[in-house]
C-alpha cells in the first residue's frame, strides 16, 4: 500500500466497522485493533505538521472525526519529558505506537474510592497496540518514554473525544474533576467541537 493512502484506508475501514453492526465495544474493538495493527505498522504515512510537538504541552491533533461523532483519530505527540494527568476516557480506545517510546500506568479505585496504581508501567513501542474502555479499565496515566526524542502515538475512540466531558483525578485522593480535551489543531472555530443540531 502507498503511504499516502494508510491513513485513508484505515478511516474507510473503520466507517464500513462502525456501520457493519450495533455499536458495542466488543464488537468494534475486536474490529479495529487489527486496523490499528496495520495503520502503525509503516511509519511513514503522518503528515509533518501532524508531528509536531510544543516545547511546553503534549499535542492532541485530530487527524480524522467521524461526522456522526461514532470515532475520532487522534496523532498524540509527545516531547521529551512530557506526560498527561490521571485520566478516563469514558468510551473505548485503541493505542498504536507509532514513533518513539510511550509508557502507560494504569489506576483503579480502592476500597476507600481513592485512585491508585494498578500493575507495573506498561511499554509501548513502534507496533505496539493497548486499548482503554469504561469496561476494561479506563483510567491512566500515559507519558513520552524517551527523555531526548518525540514519540508519537494513535490514539482511536468510540466517540468525539475533544469534545467528550470526561475526568482527571488526583492520585491517592477521591478528587475527580471534569474536563474537555479539545485539539491541538483547532481551527477557530473548530469545526469537530461541533454537533449536528
Ligand atoms: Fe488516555
Amino acid at each position: 500500500m502507498a503511504a499516502e493512502t494508510r491513513l485513508l484506508h484505515f478511516v474507510a475501514a473503520m466507517t464500513r466497522l462502525v456501520e457493519a453492526g450495533p455499536p458495542d465495544e466488543a464488537r468494534l474493538l475486536e474490529g479495529a485493533q487489527p486496523l490499528m495493527k496495520a495503520l502503525v505498522a509503516h511509519d511513514d504515512w503522518l503528515p509533518e505538521p501532524m508531528a509536531a510537538a510544543h516545547p511546553q504541552y503534549y499535542q492532541q491533533h485530530l487527524l480524522y472525526g467521524d461526522p456522526l461523532d461514532r470515532f475520532s483519530l487522534v496523532s498524540f505527540v509527545w516531547g521529551p519529558g512530557q506526560k498527561t494527568p490521571v485520566h478516563d476516557h469514558t468510551v473505548w480506545g485503541v493505542i498504536g505506537m507509532l514513533r518513539g517510546t510511550e509508557c502507560a500506568q494504569r489506576y483503579t479505585r480502592d476500597a476507600q474510592g481513592r485512585i491508585v496504581a494498578s500493575g507495573a508501567e506498561a511499554t509501548l513501542r513502534p507496533g505496539d497496540i493497548d486499548t482503554v474502555s469504561p469496561t476494561l479499565g479506563d483510567i491512566h496515566v500515559v507519558r513520552n518514554g524517551l527523555d531526548d526524542q518525540v514519540s508519537i502515538s494513535i490514539h482511536l475512540y468510540g466517540g468525539n473525544i475533544g469534545r467528550i466531558s470526561r475526568h482527571v483525578f488526583v492520585p491517592g485522593t477521591e478528587t475527580v474533576k471534569d474536563f474537555v480535551s479539545g485539539y491541538s489543531n483547532a481551527l477557530s472555530p473548530n469545526l469537530w467541537a461541533r454537533r449536528l443540531p
